[in-house]
């Protein structure tokens, strides 16, 4: 049994969400996922400054004895089924523009869609709200200054495959 925090969200595969406040969340890293926060934040403020389309980063923060916790704003998803088609239509549309803006900025999510063999909801990363599409956890997605012209491209090929199978998740009913 994973650690039961009071205010949590959600555990995810690798990382805890807990509630802070109504606005605010925090990701908790414990000691050996530790490396990996200052990372995930550079990319998360790397896409913050391109557009609204990730969710935005807040600040570090410790957390207890030994995790530290990366503090974002709280988005709350609604159901996809909560909005008339035309209005996903339009959400759609912008979320495809503003995910070819980041692309073409050199930052890529790659975790639109989970693979198929892990639980939990097929697009999980994907946050539908009332002003729109929003994604969070960049804990896999990729700078192109970082992993270089050839990987990148392979990462959007891949990217463009699950937005198609977003796509027809989102605007099927
Ligand atoms: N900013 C947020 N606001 C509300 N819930 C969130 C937020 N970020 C994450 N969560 C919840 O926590 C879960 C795990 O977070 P995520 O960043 O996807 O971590 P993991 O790498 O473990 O998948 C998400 O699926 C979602 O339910
Ligand atoms: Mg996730």
């Amino acid at each position: 049994m994973k650690n039961h925090y009071s205010k949590t969200l959600s555990f995810g595969d690798n990382n805890t969400v807990i509630a802070l406040s109504e606005t605010e969340a925090g990701k908790l890293f414990k000691e050996d996922t530790r490396s990996d926060i200052g990372s995930e934040a550079d990319k998360m403020k790397f896409a913050n400054s391109i557009n609204d389309l990730v969710v935005k980063f807040l600040r570090l923060e410790v957390f207890g004895e030994d995790s530290e916790m990366l503090v974002m704003e709280r988005l709350f998803p609604y159901d996809f089924r909560a909005f008339e088609y035309e209005k996903r239509e339009l959400f759609f549309d912008v979320f495809e523009s503003e995910l070819e803006q980041l692309h073409k900025a050199g930052f890529v999510h790659r975790d639109l869609r989970r693979p198929s063999d892990m639980p939990g909801l097929t697009f999980d990363n994907v946050f539908l709200t009332n002003t729109g599409i929003r994604l969070i956890d960049v804990g896999i997605s990729a700078l192109k200054t970082q992993v270089g012209p050839k990987l990148f491209d392979r990462f959007i090929e891949q990217e463009r495959k699950e937005l198609e199978a977003f796509r027809s998740f989102f605007l099927s009913r």
